[in-house]
């Protein structure tokens, strides 16, 4: 088949990939896509939201599936867009339609629907200007941390966590007024939740699922998950602690009453679910839901994926994933972000990036984030530059074959946390 991928970071070279091995793959694209991807696949400069160049070009180009990486797409509606449309109904899209996009859209659905099907998740208030002081009578309610939640997409820098109840009424009143435009008119008041978190993602095909390889991500810049959050510096699978008792509790609280949920609610879903989980004293509870995969996450778990994706992506599109096979590799995978000096702040770009090539002879896999290719030369396009992914027999081992590699990646200012899984 013929197949469309839409995205430009580390989790669409990673998916890239990984659907290229695929022996059901005639053609890949990839929509923009950076320069690891051109290199698994021919890249087409078309914005990732732009509905109309991607249908003009699936048209053309007769793309049989559009696998969407990122959020911005499924939010806003790309599944029933080109399933509303007769002249792109017969494209599969590998995604949840724009409703049930919600669960990632809007936090205050996301914690709505948790609540209608009793799926473990903090307590929480949605609150707008209309009830200001019912919200400030539930922070005062709650013990510190505080938990603010803007209700919209924010590229992940939606949620504020603040030591203090003062603190904590004024960044409510500002996201009210505007702190983060419109998502943030509403605001979600959460109780902390006191864990350790992992990445649980489900493939559907909106009746049955397959769990994938669960993989932790380490979100901080600074080392012992200190500092800025950022999109993501580094990922491990598999996670100790989700053992089969651990995961059992996953699948029957959380899992299941989702699919059904969804079901129940006439929302349909053939895509990935993003569990957000956190470990609450070994009982899962719910920090979000994303209606994709996860990045840095996905780069180590496509590793561990043994079967063929584009198989399991087919059961998705024609409702029979119950007859697909999930095969996971037993390895341990590692995957360490290098970035670029500054981020999440302020960098600059166009670093020449030296020693790809003897990266490339190495067990590592080296997935593009933030590349260029620019007069001959890849050179540095964004704050997360490469994803140095590793196979090991133990978590030690994965790890150590990454900071080799990325010992032989030279560009000006490079950066990345020598603590990857320290927590584990
Ligand atoms: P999110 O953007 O929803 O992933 O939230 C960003 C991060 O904030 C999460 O990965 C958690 O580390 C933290 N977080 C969110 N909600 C809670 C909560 N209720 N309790 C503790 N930490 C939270
Ligand atoms: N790794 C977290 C995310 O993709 O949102």
């Amino acid at each position: 088949m013929k197949l469309l991928l839409l995205g430009s970071g580390g989790r669409e070279h990673a998916l890239a990939w990984k659907i290229a091995q695929s022996n059901r793959i005639e053609q890949l694209f990839i929509a923009p896509g950076n320069a690891g991807t051109g290199a698994v696949g021919t890249n087409v400069a078309i914005a990732a939201t732009d509905f109309p160049s991607l249908k003009a070009f699936a048209l053309r180009e007769q793309i049989d599936m559009i696998v969407v990486g990122p959020e911005d797409p499924l939010v806003q509606g790309i599944y029933d867009s080109f399933a509303s449309d007769a002249a792109t109904a017969h494209i599969a899209v590998i995604g949840p339609t724009a409703g049930a996009a919600r669960l990632e859209g809007s936090k205050e659905f996301a914690k709505a629907f948790m609540q209608r099907h009793g799926i473990p998740t903090a307590r929480y208030l949605s609150v707008t200007a209309d009830n200001l002081s019912e919200g400030v009578s539930f922070l005062e309610s709650l013990p510190a941390p505080y938990v603010l939640k803007a209700d919209g997409l924010c590229a992940g820098k939606g949620v504020l966590i603040l030591p203090t109840l003062d603190e904590a009424r004024q960044e409510l009143q500002a996201m009210l007024g505007g702190m983060f435009g419109q998502a943030s008119r509403t605001v979600v008041i959460e109780e902390f939740l006191s864990g350790i978190e992992c990445s649980v993602f489900v493939l559907t095909d909106s009746r049955h699922y397959k769990i994938l390889p669960v993989a932790k991500d380490y979100k901080r810049i600074g080392e012992g998950d200190t500092g800025l959050n950022t999109g993501g510096m580094g990922s491990v699978t598999p996670v100790p602690f989700a053992d089969e008792v651990f995961m059992e509790k996953v699948r029957t609280r959380i899992v299941e009453p989702t699919i059904d949920g969804l079901q129940q609610e006439g929302l349909l879903y053939k895509g990935f679910i993003f569990l957000g989980l956190i470990n609450v004293e070994g009982e899962p509870m719910v920090i979000e839901y994303n209606v994709r995969m996860g990045d840095p996450e996905t780069e180590s778990v496509m590793l561990r994926i043994q079967s063929d994706l584009v198989e399991l992506l087919e059961g998705v599109r024609d409702g029979h994933l119950d007859t697909k096979r999930l095969v996971e590799d037993p390895r341990t995978a590692a995957c360490v972000m290098l970035v670029s000096g500054g981020y999440p702040e302020a960098y600059p770009k166009g670093y020449v990036i030296e020693g790809l090539e003897e990266a490339a002879r190495t067990d590592s896999i080296i997935f593009h984030a933030g590349t260029a290719v620019k007069e001959g030369h890849v050179v540095t396009a964004g704050g997360r530059v490469l994803a140095v992914c590793s196979y090991g027999a133990t978590r030690d081992e994965a790890l150590a074959c990454s900071y080799r590699t990325a010992g032989l990646i030279g560009f000006d200012h490079k950066y990345f946390r020598r603590d990857i899984g320290f927590d584990l």
